[in-house]
C-alpha cells in the first residue's frame, strides 16, 4: 500500500469573526456620522445606543462636534451622557429633535421595529416620535420577517394598578396570534419597574399579528396600557452591521 502525502495548502489568514458587540459598535459609529454641530439629538438606550452616546461624547471632547443638545430616552442614558459631559435638555424645552439614534430588538422588512427589551420604550417613543430623522442601529441578528418573529418578547408598558387584569386583556386582544402575556420581573424576582413607575408585560406571539396598525390600535385602546413597543413607520433609516459589512436601509 502507499500513502499519499498531500501538499500543505498555503496558509490562509484566519477569518476575522466580529463579536455581536463589535457589530453593534460599527452600526453605532456609522450613525454618528450623520450628527452635525448644533443638532438637538435624541439619545437612545441599550447596549447598541450606548456606543453611539460614547462616540458623541468623544467627538464633543475632541472639539469635532459643537453645541449639541442631548435628549436622553432613559435615566440610564441620562447618567451616561452626564458622565461624558454632553449638555442635556428635554422635550418641554426642545419639542423638535433633529436626529435620534437608538437600537431595536427587531426590524421587519418595512423598517417597523420592536423596542423595549431594555424597558425604555415609552420615553423612546416620545423622543423618537418628535424627531425629524430617526436612525435605528442594529446588528444583523435583529432582522425578522415579521414583528414578533424572533420569538422574543413584544413589551407593553402598563400601570401597576390591577396589572393582571390588563395582562389578561392584552392576551385576549391578541389571541389570534397565540399570545401569552407575562409580567416582566426584575433581578430579585420583584416586578420590573420602568423609569415612569410602571410595569412591563412581555407578549410572546406564536403567529404574526397580521395588520400591525390594527393590533397597535387595539392594544392602545385597553385602559391600563400606557404604550407598546411596536414602532411603526418611525425609523427613517436603519443601519445594519453584519459579518459582510454595513447595510443602510432608508424609508
Ligand atoms: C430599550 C430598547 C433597545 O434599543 C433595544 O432593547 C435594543 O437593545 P440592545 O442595543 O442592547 O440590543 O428598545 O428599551
Amino acid at each position: 500500500s502507499s500513502m499519499e502525502v498531500l501538499a500543505t495548502p498555503p496558509s490562509l489568514s484566519p477569518p476575522v469573526v466580529l463579536t455581536q458587540d463589535e457589530l453593534k459598535k460599527i452600526a453605532a459609529y456609522k450613525a454618528v456620522e450623520f450628527v452635525e454641530s448644533g443638532m438637538v439629538l435624541g439619545l437612545g438606550t441599550g447596549s447598541t445606543a450606548k456606543h453611539a452616546v460614547d462616540r458623541i461624547g468623544e467627538l464633543l471632547r475632541l472639539g469635532k462636534l459643537k453645541n449639541i443638545v442631548g435628549i436622553p430616552t432613559s435615566k440610564k442614558t441620562q447618567e451616561q451622557a452626564l458622565s461624558l459631559g454632553i449638555p442635556l435638555s428635554d422635550l418641554n424645552s426642545h419639542p423638535t429633535v433633529d436626529l435620534a439614534i437608538d437600537g431595536a430588538d427587531e426590524v421587519d422588512p418595512h423598517l417597523n421595529l420592536v423596542k423595549g427589551r431594555g424597558g425604555s420604550l415609552l420615553r423612546e417613543k416620545m423622543v423618537e416620535g418628535a424627531c425629524k430623522k430617526f436612525v435605528c442601529i442594529v446588528d444583523e441578528s435583529k432582522l425578522v420577517n415579521h414583528l414578533g418573529g424572533s420569538g422574543l418578547a413584544m413589551p407593553v408598558e402598563i400601570v401597576p394598578f390591577c396589572w393582571e387584569f390588563t395582562a389578561r386583556k392584552l392576551q385576549n386582544t391578541l389571541e389570534d396570534s397565540g399570545c401569552v402575556a407575562k409580567l416582566r420581573n426584575g433581578a430579585k424576582g420583584e416586578p420590573f419597574v420602568t423609569d415612569n413607575g410602571n410595569y412591563i408585560v412581555d407578549l410572546y406571539l406564536q403567529k404574526s399579528m397580521g395588520d400591525l396598525r390594527a393590533a397597535s390600535d387595539a392594544i392602545l385602546r385597553i385602559a391600563g396600557v400606557v404604550e407598546h413597543g411596536m414602532f411603526l413607520d418611525m425609523a427613517t433609516t436603519v443601519i445594519v452591521a453584519g459579518e459582510l459589512g454595513i447595510t443602510i436601509k432608508n424609508k
